[in-house]
């Protein structure tokens, strides 16, 4: 281990594995107690202090009542003063409406902008969710395959350009940062989709959740605060679980940049698509107002752990094919070069003993890859480590 990979950070490396074994979320509860799990994107720390002291508080003041929100809740200033201060993004709050996750966000969009049938572009591989969503709802999926070159993870704007035309697509799922390759587009690069969502005419969906994830020197670029053009096409989804660990509070927001498509939301009975839970509310608010410093040691921990990773994948199964993610906790590996003669996840869980996610649930052409969550203590991680070269090393040395 190289003094970079082997700082400690207090409050993140001191896990107790009685504590992450009794958690009953699913990604500690579902495996059972000889399998260590580095699966679903839930980060094994513990929430940021910000966000205890703000969900006590509000049961200090033991009111759960209807909360008073005749214009939308607090969110919207929250979301709007967040963007503005991270990324000089003017969004604005009165285009910002809650719901509670971004699978619920994307089903709401494409209720509303597509019919059954419509073809619907989206980068491969990608969160399994959104694949499926497509699935279920009857839009075609348009996969817009990423490029694996040696600098890297690319769009292919080219295959994007002519796929778009070819299916006639309305929508443009984008994923930046991106699940699982951990990419993070470049203002080129965005300008480019920019370019073709014009040409096209699409509407762009971007789903923006790992934005406070991404490494230095890169930046994440709302797609909406990239010209006017862009803003008005752009529906942008995100929230704080990623950044700060909170899946459980199902809380989401979704800024709407076409006029139509808001007034087509608002439309809608109010009650159809629910309300957020107020206790979600003070969570995010809290983690966006308090929760920067807990943050920014976390990121000295991520990065620590994902150049960890890339160190032992390097020296001791070199040919597995995998780029540092710049941006999530997730790393995305290639092991076609071993030919296994059975899924990754299989043998990684049979003779590892780890529970990893990959292969196809990401869609055409994922077969061969997994995908490890690396946000957990230097300790776990040496054991995840240690259990995917067990399973893997046979073939992937020298
Ligand atoms: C790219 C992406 N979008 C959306 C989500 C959903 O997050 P949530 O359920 O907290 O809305 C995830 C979760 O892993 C994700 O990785």
């Amino acid at each position: 281990m190289t003094s970079e990979t082997s700082r400690l950070v207090a409050g993140f490396d001191d896990l107790d594995r009685d504590w992450l074994r009794g958690r009953g979320s699913v990604k500690w509860h579902r495996p059972g107690p000889d399998v260590l799990p580095a699966w679903v994107a839930d980060m094994d720390f513990p929430i940021p202090p910000a966000v205890v002291t703000a969900l006590h508080d509000a049961a200090d003041r033991r009111d759960l009542g209807y909360p008073d929100w005749p214009h939308g809740s607090p969110l919207r200033t929250a979301f709007a003063r967040r963007m503005t201060e991270r990324y000089g993004w003017a969004a604005t709050a009165e285009r910002v409406r809650e719901q509670t996750d971004l699978i619920q966000c994307l089903q709401l969009i494409l209720h509303l902008a597509t019919s059954e049938g419509d073809a619907v572009a989206i980068q491969t591989p990608n969160y399994p969710p959104f694949l499926a969503t497509l699935e279920t709802m009857g839009r075609r999926a348009v996969p817009i395959p990423m490029k694996d070159t040696d600098e890297g993870w690319r769009m292919d704007f080219a295959a994007l350009d002519a796929a778009v035309r070819h299916a006639a697509c309305k929508v443009l799922v984008l994923v930046n940062p991106h699940n699982p390759t951990g990419r993070v587009l470049t203002r080129q690069e965005l300008e480019e989709v920019a370019a073709i969502a014009r040409r096209h005419d699409l509407l762009v969906v971007s789903d923006e959740i790992h934005a406070e994830l991404t490494y230095a020197p890169h930046q994440h670029i709302p797609f909406a605060s990239l010209s006017s053009d862009a803003a008005q096409r752009t529906v942008t989804l995100t929230s704080a679980t990623k950044a700060f660990n909170l899946a459980a509070i199902r809380c989401a927001v979704t800024h709407y940049g076409p006029d139509r498509l808001l007034a087509l939301r608002d439309a809608q009975p109010p009650d159809l698509y629910g309300t957020v839970s107020p206790l979600g509310v003070v969570a995010t608010e809290a983690a966006w107002r308090d929760g920067d410093a807990w943050q920014r040691d976390l990121l000295t921990v991520l990065d620590r752990n994902r150049r960890r990773l890339s160190e032992v994948l390097r020296a001791l199964m070199p040919r597995l094919r995998h780029h540092p993610p710049e941006a999530t906790y997730l790393a995305w590996i290639d092991t076609r070069p071993l030919d296994l003669d059975e899924p990754p996840t299989e043998r990684v869980l049979k003779a590892g003993n780890v529970l990893l996610d990959g292969g196809t649930p990401f869609g055409p052409g994922a077969d061969a890859f997994l995908r490890v969550n690396f946000a957990t203590s230097q300790a776990v991680l040496e054991d995840i480590l240690t259990g995917l070269t067990r399973a893997l090393a046979d073939g992937a040395g020298q």
